[in-house]
């Protein structure tokens, strides 16, 4: 068990607080399709957000301003759904880019429910993956748990609905929701720096769940999408195990058209993966997380020329190792820090 740290009172903190942080993610295949239960495929990045809570004060805190809806709706969703004791301050170090689909809401929200539980007394992970799905859930309005639960397991996960799991690793969790859920496993993914590009445009998941979920009710052709997507993900078991990078990156390239036809593509995205394409040693590229803006993935050879040219193109690139560790507490904020 893990218990809320005891420490002095110094400079008005309490002796109450729990530290955590939690990695970003890829999705290396199976957005949006995961939430109607098609299988997808993530991986956390070695990008790391730390949050800590202290039990203090009379009014509840972000950095040091009062808790908004507006600008902290992840974590007031998870102060109000898990903590019923006396007002927090929460102070976070986001290391994960926001709004560029590598996971940073899910980052923080993980970090923030991991503290949470652990000024409560408790670490059960399981726990902590499914109250932060509800509390992402909740303040999205939809979406699936495989970032929040990517994030908290580490490595990879495979993640499918409950009545077609994915059967390909080791079973994790199964999570929660209304009438259904989702069964998560521990999939290995190979040791690979992937180059990630962010557009610089900020998409919403929110919004871009919403408009899947309006697109696939109208066109129920695109049902068919989000099926060919569940299989690209399948398809995509062997090879990952093989580390055959030119039949993993082939496939990244046909679930991007696939993204496309969603409609959650958008032009200054198609620039980013037109340029990784163009690039010598690029095996394969994507969108990356929810689309609408945000970021492509690419599987490279030379990480660092490609780096380059998207940087050239206007886009922001992230080298991420992935398969890093999940959700972690510490004694310090600086040990995150000074480790990443
Ligand atoms: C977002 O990172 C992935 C989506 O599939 C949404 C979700 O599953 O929650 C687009």
């Amino acid at each position: 068990m893990f218990h809320a740290r005891a420490r002095p009172q110094v400079d008005g903190l309490s002796d109450l607080r729990a530290i955590a942080s939690a990695p970003g993610k890829v999705i290396l295949f199976g957005e949006h399709a995961v939430i109607y239960g098609h299988p997808a495929i993530a991986a956390t990045t070695n990008q790391r957000t730390v949050v800590e809570v202290d039990v203090v004060g009379s009014k509840t805190t972000v950095n040091g301003h009062r808790i908004h809806e507006r600008y902290h709706s992840y974590l007031l969703t998870a102060v109000d759904r898990l903590w019923e004791g006396d007002p927090v301050r929460l102070q976070t170090e986001g290391g994960v880019p926001s709004a560029s689909g590598t996971g940073s809401s899910s980052a923080l929200t993980v970090a923030a429910v991991a503290a949470i539980h652990q000024l409560k007394g408790d670490d059960y992970i399981e726990e902590i993956a499914q109250d932060a799905f509800e509390v992402e859930r909740v303040t999205q309005g939809g979406g699936s748990p495989v970032d929040t639960s990517a994030s908290t397991a580490g490595g990879g996960i495979a993640i499918a609905g409950l009545d077609t799991p994915p059967e390909i690793g080791d079973p994790l969790w199964d999570i929660e929701w209304e009438d259904g859920g989702w069964a998560v496993e521990a999939v290995h993914v190979p040791d690979l720096t992937l180059v990630v590009g962010n557009s610089g445009v900020k998409g919403r998941t929110d919004a871009e769940v919403a408009k899947v979920a309006r697109a696939v009710q109208k066109n129920s052709l695109l049902r068919d999408t989000l099926n060919d997507i569940g299989q690209i993900t399948r398809d995509a078991v062997a090879p990952l195990a093989a580390n055959d990078w030119v039949a993993i990156g082939s496939l990244m390239d046909k679930a991007h058209d696939c993204m496309h036809m969603l409609g959650v593509n958008h032009p200054a995205v198609q620039k980013l993966v037109d340029v990784a394409r163009a690039e010598a040693g690029t095996f394969g590229a994507k969108i990356t997380g929810a689309g609408g803006g945000g970021s492509m993935v690419a599987l490279t050879e030379k990480p660092e020329a490609l780096a380059a040219s998207i940087a050239a193109a206007g886009g922001t690139p992230y080298q991420v190792k992935i398969g890093g560790p999940g959700v972690q507490w510490h004694a310090t904020v600086e040990e995150v820090l000074e480790a990443a």
